[in-house]
C-alpha cells in the first residue's frame, strides 16, 4: 500500500545495528560452510529453524555461533557486504554500524585481520551497494574494565576510516555505566562521540549515568526514560536522541508489544527519537518494517514518518553536507 511505498522511499539512516547481529541466513549459511567446525547448520531449511527464537537465551546462543565463525577478512568483509546489500533494499544510504572489537579478539581473530576486513567490506559496500557505513566500536560491559581499556587503546591506535563513536553494549543489570568514564573521556577527547547502550534492560539510573559519567550524545535504546519525567525532560532540553529498537525491545521481552512501548510517551515529551533495528534479522526485524509498525501503531500522519527519519539524519555523525542532502 501506500505507507510500504511511502516509507520505502525516504531515504533513511540506521544508526544502532551491531555487525554480528546483522547477519542474515545467507550470510551465516555462507559462514557455516566456511566454517563446519562451528557445528552451525550449513543446510538453509535447519538454519531457518535455528533463527527462530524461543528467548532470550537462544537469541545469545545465536548471536554467539555467528559471532565464532569468524575468523579473518573474509568472513567480517562477507558479513559487512552483506549486511551493505540488505541496507541498499530498503533505501538505507548511512549507517553507523557496532563492532566489538575486544569480542573478535578474544575469540582469536587477530587485529590486524579484523581491520582489513572492515576496511575491505566497507569499500565494497559504497562501491558494489552505494551505501556508506561508518563504524562505532563497542565496549562488551560484562567484561569489564579490561574491555573497556582494551577497546579504547584499540580504537585509538588504529583509528580505521569509517570510525566515529564509542559505544559500550551488552547487559546493563550489575555493570554500572560509571566504571568506563575514563574511557569514554579519553575517546571523547580524540573526538569520537559517545554513544551508550542505556536503558534497554535496566532503569533510568543507568540513562543518567551514561549522560553525566560517560558524557552520551545519543542514547542506545533508553527505553526506561519514559519511568522519568525529570529525565524526559532533560532528553528533550538537551536534544540527546534515542537510539529507539522497538521490535528488538518486543523480543527481548523488555516491552509486551509495539503498542505498549513508551515511544508515544517520548514523542509526546519532544524527545528526539530515531528508529532503530539493532539485530535485524535475528529479531526478525528491518528498518522499514520498524517505522511501518510505530507509524502504524500510533497512528502517524506521513510528514511525521519523515520526520522520524529526518531525525536519524540530524543525529547521524554525517557532516554538515551530506545531512542536508539527505534532509
Ligand atoms: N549486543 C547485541 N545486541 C545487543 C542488545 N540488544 N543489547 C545490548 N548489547 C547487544
Ligand atoms: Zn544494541
Amino acid at each position: 500500500e501506500s505507507l510500504r511505498a511511502f516509507i520505502h522511499a525516504l531515504p533513511k539512516v540506521e544508526l544502532h545495528i551491531h555487525l554480528v547481529g546483522s547477519a542474515n541466513v545467507g550470510t551465516v549459511l555462507a559462514l557455516a560452510r566456511r566454517h563446519p567446525e562451528a557445528g552451525v547448520p550449513a543446510d538453509r531449511a535447519e538454519l531457518e529453524q535455528f533463527f527462530v527464537f524461543r528467548d532470550f537465551e537462544h537469541f545469545l546462543k545465536v548471536y554467539w555461533a555467528v559471532q565464532s565463525m569468524l575468523k579473518d577478512r573474509h568472513d567480517i568483509s562477507t558479513l559487512v557486504v552483506g549486511l551493505a546489500a540488505e541496507l541498499a533494499r530498503q533505501n538505507v544510504r548511512y549507517a553507523e554500524v557496532t563492532v566489538t572489537p575486544y569480542n573478535h579478539l578474544l575469540d582469536g581473530m587477530p587485529g590486524d585481520e579484523l581491520l582489513a576486513g572492515l576496511t575491505e567490506g566497507r569499500s565494497a559496500a559504497k562501491a558494489e551497494h552505494g551505501v556508506e557505513l561508518a563504524w562505532c566500536f563497542d565496549i562488551p560491559g560484562e567484561k569489564g574494565v579490561r574491555a573497556g581499556r582494551e577497546t579504547l587503546v584499540f580504537a585509538l591506535r588504529e583509528r580505521p576510516d569509517g570510525l566515529v563513536s564509542f559505544g559500550l553494549g551488552g547487559p546493563e543489570v550489575g555493570v554500572g555505566r560509571a566504571q568506563f568514564e575514563p574511557f569514554f573521556t579519553a575517546a571523547r577527547e580524540t573526538g569520537l562521540h559517545s554513544v551508550p547502550h542505556a536503558g534497554e534492560t535496566s532503569g533510568p539510573a543507568t540513562i543518567w549515568s551514561a549522560v553525566h559519567d560517560l558524557g552520551a550524545e545519543r542514547i542506545g535504546h533508553g527505553t526506561s526514560c519514559a519511568a522519568d519525567p525529570a529525565l524526559l525532560a532533560y532528553l528533550a532540553e538537551h536534544r540527546i536522541p534515542l537510539e529507539v529498537c522497538p521490535t528488538s525491545n518486543v523480543r527481548t521481552r523488555q516491552v509486551s508489544s509495539i503498542a505498549a512501548h513508551p515511544v508515544r510517551r517520548m514523542l509526546d515529551h519532544g524527545v528526539v527519537v530515531t528508529l532503530n533495528t539493532d539485530d535485524p534479522p535475528m529479531f526478525g526485524a528491518t528498518l522499514e518494517g520498524e517505522y511501518r509498525a510505530v507509524a502504524t501503531t500510533l497512528g502517524l500522519r506521513e510528514a511525521e514518518v519523515a520526520e522520524l527519519a529526518r531525525n536519524a539524519v540530524r543525529a547521524s555523525f554525517l557532516d554538515a553536507p551530506a545531512k542536508s542532502a539527505m534532509l
